[in-house]
């Protein structure tokens, strides 16, 4: 079963910690069989599990049943569920409220993004409880308005130390680990670099600690659209929809379903209805 230690492990032995997301029980199964580190249920199931236009609108509610199949599913794997936009940013009571609820619904961890005063105390809170906290810097996606659309975070000196400086003291406050998400990867080499706790990078480069993806995108099974980062290791959209047809074609054809796929009632019942 990994832990948190796992995490500290690999990064002080200079190995890679390797995450994916998953929404739903039979795709954590088969991660969690693949030997993957962790697990996030991110709150981007928003958009690829149900459709939404970005994360804004998933509610702690809506993630707590997507939590609940994914550790029905992954026995090994650390769960980290993602706390959706607004589910911790009333009060630091309604943040630790929620962030128990996702830890009682199966989830290993929570994580939250940015970093000022009030998550940091948040953060203390959390870990103070038993709720470990892995925080998420540089492209925040639930702070999207603010920064002004999907832009490239830490691409000047100043803002590389401005990062670092969230990032150490998000590691002050208790978190095990930290997102670095759309950044330079030189600028993620020099925030992990001056770091004690493991970098988790998604589009950061190859310097991080480890990396995270979304499952969906590198499956190819999400098509809405697909980021620079995102490698495609196989093409599932493809997959379903060539199966898709083939089964239209059975079902037309009278080929689907055969004996094989059928059950066959018995003789002497077959004789009193008179069916040959
Ligand atoms: O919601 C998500 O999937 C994320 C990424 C870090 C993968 O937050």
């Amino acid at each position: 079963m990994k832990t948190i230690s796992t995490f500290q492990r690999l990064k002080d032995n200079n190995e890679k910690i390797a995450m994916l997301t998953a929404y739903d029980y039979s795709t954590a199964q088969v991660i969690d069989k693949s030997g993957i580190d962790g697990i996030l249920v991110g709150d981007s199931l928003a958009m690829v599990a149900l459709g939404y236009e970005n994360t804004y609108n998933i509610t702690i509610d809506e993630m707590l049943i997507f939590i609940k199949a994914v550790s029905r599913g992954a026995k090994e794997s650390f769960i980290i569920g993602d706390m959706p936009f607004m589910s911790y940013n009333l009060s630091v009571e309604q943040g630790l409220e929620n962030a128990g609820k996702m830890i009682k619904a199966g989830a290993n961890a929570v994580k939250l993004e940015g970093c000022n005063d009030y998550i940091l105390n948040l953060v203390k809170r959390c870990v103070e409880s038993g709720i470990p906290v892995l925080g998420h810097l540089g492209f925040t996606p639930q702070l999207m308005n603010t920064i002004g659309g999907h832009k490239i975070q830490g691409k000047t000196s100043d803002k590389i130390e401005s990062i670092l400086e969230s990032a150490k003291m998000l590691e002050e406050a208790g978190c095990f680990g930290i997102v670095l998400e759309l950044m330079p990867a030189e600028s993620a080499k020099y925030i992990t670099e001056n770091l004690k706790i493991p970098t988790i990078g998604i589009g950061a480069g190859k310097y991080c600690s480890g990396q995270i993806v979304v499952t969906d995108d590198i499956m190819g099974k999400f098509t809405d659209f697909t980021p620079k980062f995102v490698k495609k290791y196989e093409n599932l959209h493809d997959v379903v929809l060539k199966g898709v047809h083939s089964y239209i074609q059975e079902v037309k054809n009278e080929q689907f379903p055969s004996e094989k796929e059928s059950f066959e009632l018995n003789n002497e019942e077959k004789e009193k209805l008179n069916i040959k």
